[in-house]
């Protein structure tokens, strides 16, 4: 991997971080955050291969990078054909960027006796793609592999170490059980050698 291309990953989180140093509102953070992940997945020329290999067991999440204090983290999504999430919430903002392949996200929302329903029709994300969650905006959801053929690559940014966020997975009945998802990589990318150039 050249520093040509570790440099989209590198200035990718140095916007983020000056964009987060400005105090912005929520919505400011989605709305320039999702124009900032739309140049990044521009190109699929810069994402190591260590972290866009699928498992046949399940979807893994490698993360990328993890700002110094929690205030966001980068990771990318790798669902093996097929795959998908259970249905779960984030407790913090969140964008989700298709890189490669396309993915399928249907929202949730709970009635107030608790129980689940679909909320609207099914967003399907190609390449390019950007949606964003928070609690603020509906934050409950599932999303798939649109292919059962295929592996599918997003890259997600959101407002905290979201690995080690509490947060929770739902049965169909809408009862929560705690989850905290963890990574599935030990080492992440090396963004910061700039030896070459
Ligand atoms: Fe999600």
């Amino acid at each position: 991997m050249s520093d040509v291309q570790h440099q989209r990953l590198r200035e990718f989180v140095g916007d983020l971080a000056a964009l987060l140093d400005s105090q912005p509102s929520e919505a400011e953070i989605l709305a320039l955050g999702s124009q900032r992940l739309a140049q990044l997945i521009r190109h699929d020329d810069w994402l190591e291969e260590a972290f866009t290999r699928p498992s046949p067991q399940r979807y893994q999440q490698y993360l990328l990078y993890a700002d110094a204090r929690q205030r966001f983290s980068v990771v990318s999504f790798v669902w093996g054909p097929g795959q998908s999430t259970p249905v779960h919430d984030h407790r913090v903002w969140g964008l989700i960027g298709m890189l490669r392949g396309a993915e399928i996200s249907q929202n949730f929302r709970r009635d107030p006796l608790g129980h689940l329903h679909e909320q609207g029709e099914p967003v399907r994300l190609n390449p390019g793609d950007v949606e964003a969650v928070s609690p603020n905006m509906g934050d409950i959801h599932r999303v798939s592999n649109a292919f059962d053929n295929q592996t599918s690559i997003s890259i997600h940014v959101y407002g905290g170490n979201i690995g080690a966020v509490k947060r929770a997975v739902y049965t169909e009945d809408g009862h929560e059980k705690p989850f905290i998802s963890g990574y599935n990589n030990a080492f992440l990318p090396n963004i910061w050698d700039l030896s070459h150039g």
